[in-house]
């Protein structure tokens, strides 16, 4: 992806951060991760480095600090890592909520939207007890809500959509890479 950069000159940057963008169960952290050791660079995942500072899991965060403290947590920790470069970042799939994210996001690497139905983020989470979101007796219409509401974000912070549904991580992952050699 190609930006007009910050500073006063004509010339065009080419962003090196590559970062991950979608609902939970959208395979950000399984893509990311095998993206990453494909380009040889670091793999960062914004819950993991939630749980490294805090000592704890996600849905201890929650409980103790509800959802607004995870996603004060959530903003400094993906600003910080918005500073790295050479990276593959996986966010979590309420980070977009945050205006201030979603342009700090943009500024540092180009925006993969891994986008998946209803169906498919239900399927790949129906095993998972480590996101304090889908604790519900209505799995379907919480998806369902959450992906209606933040929708128009992800694609509004997105460089590029890649609908992975009945798709494998290395077909996703071999997307991406087609995508940066044509930048
Ligand atoms: C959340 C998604 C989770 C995690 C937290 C909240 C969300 O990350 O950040 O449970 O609001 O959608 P994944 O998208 O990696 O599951």
């Amino acid at each position: 992806m190609l930006r007009t950069p910050k500073f006063e000159s004509t010339q065009l940057v080419k962003t090196k951060n590559f970062i991950l963008i979608g609902a939970m169960g959208a395979g950000k952290s399984t893509v990311g991760r095998r993206l990453a050791k494909r380009l040889r660079i670091q793999f960062y995942d914004s819950d993991k480095i939630m749980e490294e500072r805090t000592g704890v899991n996600i849905p201890t965060v929650f409980e103790y600090e509800g959802e607004s403290g995870f996603r004060a947590r959530e903003e400094k920790i993906i600003s910080d890592l918005c500073q790295l470069e050479d990276i593959v970042l996986a966010t979590g799939g309420g980070a977009i909520l945050s205006k201030n994210t979603r342009k700090k996001l943009s500024a540092a690497g180009t925006v993969f939207y891994l986008k998946a139905s209803v169906g498919t983020l239900l399927n790949r989470t129906k095993n998972d007890a480590n996101r304090p979101l889908l604790k519900t007796n209505n799995r379907r219409q919480v998806v369902s809500a959450l992906l209606k509401k933040r929708e128009p974000l992800y694609q509004e912070a997105a460089n590029y959509i890649i609908t992975t549904d009945r798709r494998t991580t290395n077909w996703t992952v071999n997307q991406i890479i087609k995508y940066v050699e044509q930048i």
